[in-house]
């Protein structure tokens, strides 16, 4: 863009001083980047390693580099470092700094790269690091999760369909269905970093450089796998950022599923979970209050994560390659999602640590609403040689049998059963005992106690 005495664009004679003003006001990013210093020194130190191997700089200017960028690492860490929005971006003010620190042999820093690929190499370097982090935050929700299921095996309570009694289940086994969750989202994560694993370094602005540079010398010295293949996808491609955002919504959403359920089982109405004073709140005007205020932050917040992911896809439908000013806001929305989900995970491993199962509640709730008659209809399909179909419309006789006496199943005498079905035993009761139809899910993966423990050592033993 040519530009006129007055740095005004020349293609805009209306709109003076103003507007160059109001750009430098929104343009810079530096208070959102300042995040990536670490990678962007990292980045620059093996950047200026790989020129000297390559004899594009001599041994004494890489020397010198090194140590200014070394010296910037320590004041920024030390927050002895004066950013300053003029320069734009993290990037612009570590080279200045450095100009200050060594002099002109600064300009050497910047030979065959440009901020395009520099800012890409930093942020996947990033992203590998919060993975980390993110990965960690999820580990100590896991063990949280596996040390309320072991004190909870033989809790009793009914597992629901539609909200409604379904099937006698353990606590345990409720709980161990949220660490299923939370190691896919573990494996999503890891999954990003294998398709982030192309190192960007060396592309250059977008057409790569006349430069007899080595990239795989900086992918290896970067931890990458290999060097990407294309110039001009390298500096567009964002994928990795929706990657990112997209197991960050996932995993919020693991969370927020959660957090709903425990908030319907603390309300006075299921009353199947206690709440200790730590993670509830008090209301302003009705002193007898405890509101579960953390478990609705954590539902609320998916909408966060979700707005996160649509913000990046919207920036980058219909945008041409290569590389736009659009894609600047990839980082705050992603240090955004990232910070979200982490006080998410902290909060959330929080309150596994201060929940516990209102066990006689559980086991009330579990007694009502003819929760063992799928195991009556599997009793008649294994002991009288019928169908499932037949067994289950028997079964629906005796559920309609029960319901006009007011009865539950388990009150029902082998007499009245007989009416319906005059072959039964009197073994045929055992069937309404709720220890006994959850021990008799001993189907891979289903609910029976033994099963249970069994899923608690082998994830034990992974950790
Ligand atoms: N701060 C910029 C960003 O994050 C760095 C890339 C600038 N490149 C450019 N061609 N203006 O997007």
């Amino acid at each position: 863009m040519t530009k006129n005495k007055n740095n005004q664009a020349i293609w805009n004679s209306r709109i003076k001083k103003n507007a160059s003003s109001l750009f430098q006001k929104v343009g810079n990013s530096i208070d959102i980047d300042k995040r990536l210093y670490k990678e962007d020194i990292q980045g620059s130190i093996a950047h200026v390693e790989m020129l000297f191997k390559q004899k594009i700089i001599s041994f004494k200017i890489k020397n010198k580099i090194i140590y200014g960028l070394t010296k910037i690492d320590k004041e920024i860490t030390k927050n002895k470092f004066e950013f300053n929005k003029k320069y734009e971006d993290i990037h612009m003010n570590i080279e200045k700094r450095l100009f200050q620190i060594i002099g002109e042999e600064a300009g050497y820093v910047h030979t065959a790269r440009s901020r395009n690929d520099q800012v890409i190499t930093d942020f996947k370097i990033w992203i590998k690091n919060s993975t980390n982090e993110i990965t960690s935050n999820i580990n100590k929700v896991i063990k949280s999760t596996i040390k309320l299921a072991e004190k909870n095996v033989e809790t009793i309570m009914p597992g629901f369909t539609h909200l409604k009694n379904a099937q006698a289940i353990s606590f345990a086994h409720y709980l161990m269905s949220y660490v299923e969750m939370f190691n896919r989202d573990k494996k999503r994560f890891s999954n990003n970093l294998n398709s982030l694993n192309e190192n960007p370094l060396g592309v250059a602005a977008l057409a790569g450089t006349s430069f007899n540079i080595d990239r795989n010398y900086t992918t290896k010295k970067l931890g990458f796998k290999i060097p990407t293949n294309n110039s001009i996808d390298t500096v567009s491609d964002r994928d990795f950022v929706l990657d990112f955002l997209y197991a960050s919504s996932v995993c919020a959403m693991h969370i927020s599923r959660i957090a709903e359920e425990l908030i319907i089982w603390n309300s006075d109405g299921f009353n199947l979970i206690n709440l200790s004073d730590k993670v509830v709140t008090g209301s302003s005007i009705m002193p007898q209050k405890k509101n579960p205020d953390l478990l609705e932050y954590l539902r609320g917040k998916s909408g966060s994560a979700y707005g996160n992911l649509f913000s990046m896809l919207t920036i980058l439908k219909g945008l041409p390659l290569s590389y736009f000013k659009d894609l600047q806001d990839d980082k705050e929305i992603v240090f955004k999602s990232n910070d979200n989900l982490n006080n998410c995970l902290k909060i959330f491993d929080e309150i596994l640590k201060n929940c516990n199962p209102n066990k006689s509640k559980m086991l009330e709730l579990a007694n009502s609403g003819y929760i063992t008659a799928t195991d009556l209809a599997d009793y008649l399909v294994k002991n009288h040689s019928i169908s499932f179909r037949k067994a289950y419309q028997k079964t629906a006789a005796v559920v309609n049998f029960a319901e006009k006496r007011k009865k539950k199943l388990n009150e029902l005498t082998l007499e009245e059963l007989r009416k319906i079905e005059p072959k039964l035993k009197d073994d045929v009761l055992k069937v309404f005992n709720l220890k006994n139809s959850i021990n008799s899910k001993k189907s891979y993966g289903g609910t029976s106690f033994d099963n249970i423990k069994k899923m608690i050592i082998k994830y034990k033993k992974e950790k």
